[in-house]
């Protein structure tokens, strides 16, 4: 039976509000409907379509969920070859790039350049004909790639058909697709947990997932595109400026990057390039530099093109935060709660202007999943302030021995034998406080900065008063004598002191940071201020059974297990009553000050912070409801400046916001219970 007009109305209709939506929520991220709504219009194009068949069109919104799979990939020669960039590493280099730009003009005024970020994923070239979608190629060697048509259908962010009506003909457009950072972490998580392969990092995970001969698979990762240029172009003129052509481009539903910014002279270059290098950890996808072109489009025509690079761009690098090393030996840590991580021993590099001699190798499973083996040239990875971490194993050289990794059976620490429970991809001691590395880890967990602070009490003295068996629990601490201080190795009566000056001092504290100090797994320190808010005292928070834990924020079933579990083990109860016998006082929080006191303020961390990580200081700022952007604005309630802050600062000062050194802020963070 043929469709009824009205039907086939409907079903168009259907289609163009599909595709607008899908526009306003993939390319301009401002969605207008929620996304219950749009799942409905979408069904209802599903239900209709599957009623007549013959209503079904290659371009509609419900043909993206991957088709039959192909058994190998054709190749696509590129009519205009995919360029590549030539590079700078140092501002010198870009002053000779803007110098050669202008004697090649033989102009003297400044030269007008688009400012973009380079997105670190996959280059794809995309062709429409007539507004459809037809082809969809990878870069390859830049003259030929692969087809990977079928696989871009699946993109949301690709639009099957063009918006509009002005677009030519013919339209090639480039660009880069990726994996949002945060969509790939969950990405590998889920990995993990199905226990199928993971990816070393977004660009990988989105090369591996376009790669895939199975365009029904490519349907389910998290893929997007920032379109930047474009190739071949028939009948139907363009802008005459790449900006404007960008611009165009995101009129007809591409997706553009929002940071673009289109400057005079080379040193609003340099001014972008390290506002962008203070973004970039916020990131949501990974880029590993800028990218400067010549906007004017004749004027690039006029430079024109070397063999693989035209002489209108130029990019300019970060400092690379991955450097090769060998691998020099393993050792395994044992953390406060008996967790094994083995760490790898590396030959030290310098990386991003640090040197690294240390590496985490997570867990057994990230050993496996790396092949990796003693004596292998490894990749280092430092992002911003992480620790940094084994990516990838350069390839074995023929005859090179390289001895296998073995993970302990019993622990490095105490002897008692290690265990990887059935739900869990970490190893664990099962010495608990028999096993000294587990007490040390545990009293320096304890007295921490951010929870007993106790000054003065560093590892090493850690370490010895475990190993001299002086203490075995934190709350040994507060039983230390000067006598038995001043017996230590270098240890002078004053520092001795000071330390029981400072033991003193710790015991008046706040409660949530009693509670983070007593070390239990999955409790930083949101979840202990969560806690002493909700039930407002320790007797209560010992008391309360999983089921009352479960109704405070934050708390899901498995950390209220965690948390019962801990208060009705009698050697936990034993040591917080000995605690409690040292007399600790409990400053009292001024409740306005901790629910929210941030809430609608907008804070911009910058430069280097000495006491903590910006990671860590981001969550401290959302857990009091303030809202951590990358960027100054008008909008910006507090810049918080670190060490070698650079032109946030500068703008921050420029608008006339508050800016607070660190010491301001740790200050500022105590006075709301942090
Ligand atoms: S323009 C002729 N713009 O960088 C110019 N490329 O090293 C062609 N890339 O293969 C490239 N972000 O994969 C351009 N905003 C951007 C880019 C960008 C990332 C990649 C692209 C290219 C490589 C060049």
């Amino acid at each position: 039976m043929a469709a009824p007009e009205d039907v086939v109305k409907r079903v168009s209709d259907l289609r163009s509000a599909i595709e607008r939506h899908n526009y306003l929520y993939h390319s301009l991220d401002s969605p207008e409907i929620p996304d219950a709504e749009f799942d409905h219009l979408f069904n209802e194009l599903k239900e209709r379509e599957q009623q007549y068949p013959e209503l079904v069109t290659s371009d509609s919104p419900t043909q993206r969920v991957g088709s039959v799979p192909l058994s190998a990939f054709s190749q696509v020669r590129h009519e205009l070859p995919m360029l590549s960039l030539d590079n700078a590493f140092e501002q010198a280099d870009l002053g000779d790039f803007d110098r050669r730009v202008k004697s090649r003009l033989a102009q003297e005024d400044s030269v007008v350049y688009s400012c973009e970020p380079k997105i670190d994923g996959v280059a794809v070239s995309l062709l429409y004909q007539d507004g459809a979608l037809v082809r969809g190629a990878t870069r390859g060697d830049g003259t030929s790639g692969e087809d990977i048509t079928a696989n871009v259908r699946t993109i949301q962010a690709i639009p099957l058909r063009l918006l509009g009506s002005d677009y030519p003909r013919t339209l090639e457009v480039r660009g880069e697709i990726y994996i949002p950072k945060a969509d790939f972490m969950r990405m590998n998580q889920r990995a993990v947990s199905e226990e199928t392969k993971t990816f070393a990092n977004p660009r990988n995970a989105a090369a591996g997932s376009l790669r895939q001969l199975d365009s029904r698979l490519t349907a389910n990762r998290p893929l997007t595109m920032f379109c930047y240029t474009v190739g071949l172009v028939q009948e139907g003129p363009l802008p005459d400026r790449h900006s404007d052509i960008l611009r165009s481009l995101e009129s007809w539903g591409l997706r553009i990057n929002p940071l673009i910014e289109v400057v005079d002279g080379i040193d609003h270059c340099l001014a972008y390039y390290s506002r962008l290098q203070d973004m970039r950890d916020d990131l949501d996808y990974e880029i590993d530099g800028v990218v400067f072109k010549v906007d004017r489009i004749d004027l690039q025509e006029r430079l024109g093109l070397l063999t693989r690079t035209p002489r209108w761009a130029v990019a300019y690098k970060f400092p690379a935060e991955e450097a090769v090393t060998v691998l020099e030996d393993v050792e395994f840590q044992v953390g406060r709660s008996g967790v094994i991580t083995p760490v790898a021993r590396l030959k030290p590099v310098t990386v991003g202007g640090v040197t690294i001699s240390n590496a985490t190798l997570h867990n057994a499973d990230e050993i496996d999943r790396l092949g990796v083996r003693l004596g292998d040239r490894v990749v280092v990875k430092r992002a911003g302030d992480v620790i940094p971490k084994v990516t990838q194993v350069l390839p074995r050289e023929g005859s090179k021995r390289a001895r296998k990794i073995k993970f302990p059976i019993k622990c490095p620490s105490c002897g008692s034998e290690v265990i990887t429970l059935p739900d869990e991809v970490v190893a664990r001691c099962t010495g608990g406080l028999q096993c000294k590395a587990q007490r040390r880890e545990s009293i320096r967990h304890f007295a921490s900065r951010l929870a007993m602070d106790i000054e003065g009490l560093g590892v090493k003295l850690i370490d010895q008063l475990v190993q001299q068996e002086l203490i075995e629990t934190s709350a040994d601490l507060y039983h230390l004598t000067l006598d038995q201080l001043v017996q230590l190795e270098r240890m002078a009566p004053k520092s001795a002191n000071n330390l029981i000056e400072a033991l003193e001092k710790s015991k008046q504290t706040t409660l949530p940071r009693f509670i983070y100090a007593l070390g239990i797994a999955e409790v930083g320190e949101s979840t202990a201020r969560s806690l002493t808010q909700a039930l407002g005292s320790l007797d209560s928070i010992r008391m309360a059974d999983e089921e009352r834990l479960q109704q405070v924020p934050d708390v899901g079933p498995v950390v209220a297990r965690r948390i019962f579990e801990f208060f009705n083990q009698d050697h936990n109860k034993a040591v917080i009553d000995s605690l409690l016998q040292s007399k600790f006082t409990w400053e009292e929080l001024d409740d306005s000050a901790i629910t929210n006191a941030l809430d609608g303020s907008t804070f911009v961390l910058t430069g280097t912070l000495s006491t903590m990580s910006r990671g860590e200081a981001r969550e401290k700022l959302q857990s009091l409801g303030a809202r951590v952007s990358g960027s100054v604005s008008k909008k910006t309630s507090v810049v918080v400046a670190g060490e070698s802050a650079g032109s946030k600062l500068t703008k921050a000062q420029e608008l006339g916001i508050e800016i607070m050194d660190e010491d301001r802020f740790n200050e500022f963070l105590k006075t709301h219970g942090l």
